[in-house]
Formats: structure tokens, sequence, C-alpha cells
């Protein structure tokens, strides 16, 4: 028997990377799940056929689609049990100063503002579930800054504070609301940034981004949202675990402190 049996998700950003992953691992465990992405041809690829998994193209960000997929979860699931906000956007690369108002609004829109209006909308069906989940893909960029993304590292620290509120209000309703912080992923927005582990560039870049010595996988951020959508995960609320194999615990040894290197 599977860890979410008879439960109904909807994941956003679902035909690719971490979505991707987080649909299947949840068919997995036995929900059946709404996969909600931009991309009809990506869906496709990733999905058709599949028993559990109903592939649904929608722009997250656009008008009314916050109340076009609350109709779409009762009419094809009968109501919702657990909502993962996974789509987000990286924006364009600009120091602060230079950001234009066009690419933090858009960022905004994907990253913030879609994550705000669908979860609002979702609230009544996850008051009627018995087990009522939020889960957000958001980032290490939600605790700390990054050089040339001051547009995402606010959309995300945003993200986080929402997670909070709802986790906070809906805690009553027995609703859990918690962000995935991940790092490092290998995916469709990140394949060209990450240099393979076997080229020089891409050892120095991993010597830094973790100590396991490896990016991550897809699969290593839907283990954290099963947990947080599975019963054991029931009293955690309010959270964001980090998933960045290590990243962020360390400080930039000093040189002397690396004489004693092993
Ligand atoms: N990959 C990483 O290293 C990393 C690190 C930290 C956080 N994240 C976050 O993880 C989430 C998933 O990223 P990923 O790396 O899997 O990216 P990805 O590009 O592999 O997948 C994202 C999917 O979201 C879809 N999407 C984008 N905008 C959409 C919209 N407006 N409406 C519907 N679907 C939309 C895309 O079509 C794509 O299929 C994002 O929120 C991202 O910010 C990723």
């Amino acid at each position: 028997m599977g860890q979410l049996e008879g439960r109904r998700a909807l994941v956003t950003g679902a035909a690719d990377g971490i979505g991707r992953a987080i649909a299947e691992t949840f068919a997995h465990e036995g929900a059946r799940v709404l996969a909600v992405d931009l991309s009809a041809d990506k869906l496709n690829t990733a999905f058709a056929g599949h028993a559990a998994i109903t592939p649904i193209v929608q722009n997250i960000a656009s008008e009314g689609a916050a109340d076009a997929l609350v109709a779409r979860s009762s009419e094809l699931l009968g109501g919702l049990d657990i909502l993962v906000n996974n789509a987000g956007i990286p924006g364009e690369l600009a120091m602060l100063h230079e950001t234009t108002d066009e690419n933090w609004r858009r960022v905004f829109a994907v990253n913030v503002d879609a994550v705000f209006r669908l979860t609002r909308a979702c609230v009544p069906l996850l008051r009627s579930s018995s087990c009522g989940r939020i889960i957000t893909t958001a980032s290490v960029c939600a605790e700390y800054g990054l050089r040339l993304q001051g547009a995402y590292v606010a959309s995300k620290h945003a993200v986080s504070g929402l997670m909070k509120g709802f986790a906070i209000e809906l805690g009553p309703d027995g609703i859990t609301a918690n962000c995935i912080n991940p790092a490092n992923t290998v995916t469709g927005i990140t394949r060209d940034w990450f240099s393979p582990e076997q080229s020089n560039e891409g050892r120095a870049y991993l010597d830094v981004a973790s100590v396991l010595g490896r990016y991550s996988h897809p699969e290593d951020m839907a283990a954290a949202a099963l947990y947080l959508a599975s019963d054991g995960g029931g009293y955690v609320t309010g959270q964001s675990i980090t998933i960045d194999g290590g990243m962020t615990c360390r400080l930039p040894s000093l040189s002397h402190a690396t004489r004693y290197q092993s």
C-alpha cells in the first residue's frame, strides 16, 4: 500500500524536472495527480497513457487560471488533498539596479502571484479534505542572496513567507503549508548552468556547491515533497526543508584550515 493511497494531488510545473519527479512519485505512492504545465508537448511526452496522472495544459500566471484549476480538481478528482506549487522561472540574469520592471513583474507573476492565487482558490477544497497539504518549491534562494538573480531571490523569500502565513491561518483546519528548498538540481532550467561533474569547471563548482560531491536530482526533491505530503509529515508546518547537499552548512574554508584537510 502506497503512502498516498487514495489522495488527490495537483502539481504545477509538472512536465519536467522537479515537478515531474513529484507527480510520478505521488502517483507511484497511490495518489491521483493532475499534472499542470504550460507545455502540452512536454506533458504528453511525460504522461501520455499514464493511468494515475492527468495532464492539464495551463499557464498558472494567466487570468482565471486558479479558478479553472479548482474546477478541474473538482470535476476530475472530486476534490483536492495536496497542492504542490512547483512551477517557477528564474527570470533574466541582471544586477538589481539594472533589473527592468518587465523582468521583475514576469518573475513575480509566476513565482509569487500565481502561487498566492492558486493556493487561495484551493483553500475550500483543502478544508474539505481530512489531510490538506500545501507544498511549495521555493529554493535555497529563499534563505540566501545570489548575485544577478535579485528578482528570483526576492520572489522565493516571498513564497517562503506566504507559506508561513497559510500555515498559521489554516493550521486550525488541519492543513499544513511548507516549502522545499532545492539547490543545484539538474533540470530543464539549470542543465546549461551546471557543468558536468567530470570537467574541471564542474568539479571546482561542486567543491563549493555540495559536501556530497554531486549535483542533486529531481528525485531528491520529490522524496522531501512525499514526506511532507504523507502521514509521517503531518506535524510539520510553516517550515522549509533545505535539500542542498550541505551547500549552506559550512563557512568558506580559511587557508590555515585547509592545511589540515586529509
Ligand atoms: N533546478 C534547481 O536547481 C532549482 C533550485 C532551486 C529551486 N528550484 C525551483 O524548482 C521549481 C521547478 O524547477 P525545475 O528546476 O524543475 O525547472 P524545469 O524548467 O525543469 O521545470 C519547470 C516546469 O514549469 C513549467 N512552467 C514554467 N512556467 C509555468 C507557468 N507559468 N505555468 C505552468 N507551468 C509553468 C515549465 O514548462 C517546466 O515544465 C521552480 O520553482 C524553481 O524555481 C529549482
